[in-house]
């Protein structure tokens, strides 16, 4: 199947990034929102990232507006029905995600694949929302999405070849390496990821050094471009807690045990940078 339509269902950091991407490498995007002015602020985002790299003259003007050509908004899930694939990036939420899954199956042509960004949440399960489970399939983007050379490519159960296949073609189309996952608790980039930011949220919690100099330690000691607590920050504490928790009760396993301080600066709202305060004050 040769993928010209591409449908992003959630407009937020991710969906915008996606939705980015797959504009510059070719693809018809549809930019897709529950609210109107959820997909101007999506829309707005991409613009002010493609102005960036008009600035630094990585892309033309002419480049610019071509790219944003191909994007259109929508806030109608209906709108799926002239899609090639549709690549969901909502809230990190499984309930929210199965009722948009069987939304899409409802509208979307027979021959189109339904992707999820899902950072930890099972492919098998969303797919099971469906009568189309062979085409259901993980495409997790990492963030920033235009700079992350990686999409982790997770096969649900009844995920076919041939799904997996185009997706991994339309992947390295956006100029990404991919890698093959099967459907498990955070696959493999949030099985190994979260559980270092959880324990160094923990070596704050249990006072054994300051944020910043944690952060030092895996710069400078171990060459990570951003230490875990920033890093945390960046991705939102509210998914870094919600990835913990689905893998401590998918895996079953208590030492995914969220860190204590981590809930209690989610339920104070310190959701990182997206919020202006997180283990670091963005208020400047
Ligand atoms: N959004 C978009 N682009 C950004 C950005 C942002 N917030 N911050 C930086 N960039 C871009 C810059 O425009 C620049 O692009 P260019 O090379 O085309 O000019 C490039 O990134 C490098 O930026 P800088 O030189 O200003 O800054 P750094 O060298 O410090 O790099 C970084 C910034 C790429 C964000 C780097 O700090 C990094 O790699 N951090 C780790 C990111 C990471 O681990 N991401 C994965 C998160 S986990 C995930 O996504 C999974 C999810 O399920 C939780």
């Amino acid at each position: 199947m040769d993928i010209q339509q591409v449908m992003v269902v959630g407009a937020g950091q991710m969906g915008a990034g996606i939705a980015q991407v797959c504009a510059t490498y070719g693809y018809n995007v549809t930019l897709h929102d529950i609210e109107e002015e959820h997909v101007e602020k999506g829309l707005k985002s991409i613009r002010k990232q493609l102005e960036r790299q008009v600035n630094k003259k990585q892309i033309s003007q002419s480049d610019m507006d071509r790219f944003l050509q191909r994007i259109h908004l929508s806030t109608k899930i209906r709108n799926s029905e002239s899609q090639d694939i549709i690549i969901e990036a909502a809230v990190e939420n499984i309930e929210i995600k199965k009722s948009i899954f069987a939304d899409l199956d409802k509208f979307a042509p027979d021959h189109a694949i339904l992707a999820t960004n899902t950072s930890s949440l099972s492919i098998t399960e969303i797919a099971a929302e469906t009568k189309r489970p062979e085409k259901v399939i993980g495409m997790h983007f990492m963030n920033p999405v235009r700079v992350m050379k990686l999409v982790e490519i997770i096969r649900g159960l009844a995920t076919s070849d041939e799904t997996f296949r185009v997706v991994k073609k339309m992947a390295e189309s956006l100029n990404k390496s991919t890698v093959e996952v099967n459907d498990f608790p955070g696959f493999v980039s949030n099985r190994i990821l979260m559980p270092m930011i959880n324990e160094a949220i923990y070596t704050v919690f249990e006072g054994v050094a300051t944020v910043e100099d944690i952060d030092e330690v895996m710069k400078l000691g171990m060459n990570h471009p951003m230490g875990p607590l920033t890093l945390a920050d960046f991705i939102g504490l509210d998914t870094c807690l919600y990835i913990m928790e689905t893998l401590q009760e998918g895996i079953g396993d208590d030492k995914y045990r969220p860190c204590p301080l981590l809930r209690k600066y989610v339920k104070a709202g310190w959701l990182g940078k997206k919020t202006g305060r997180g283990f670091y004050n963005y208020s400047n």
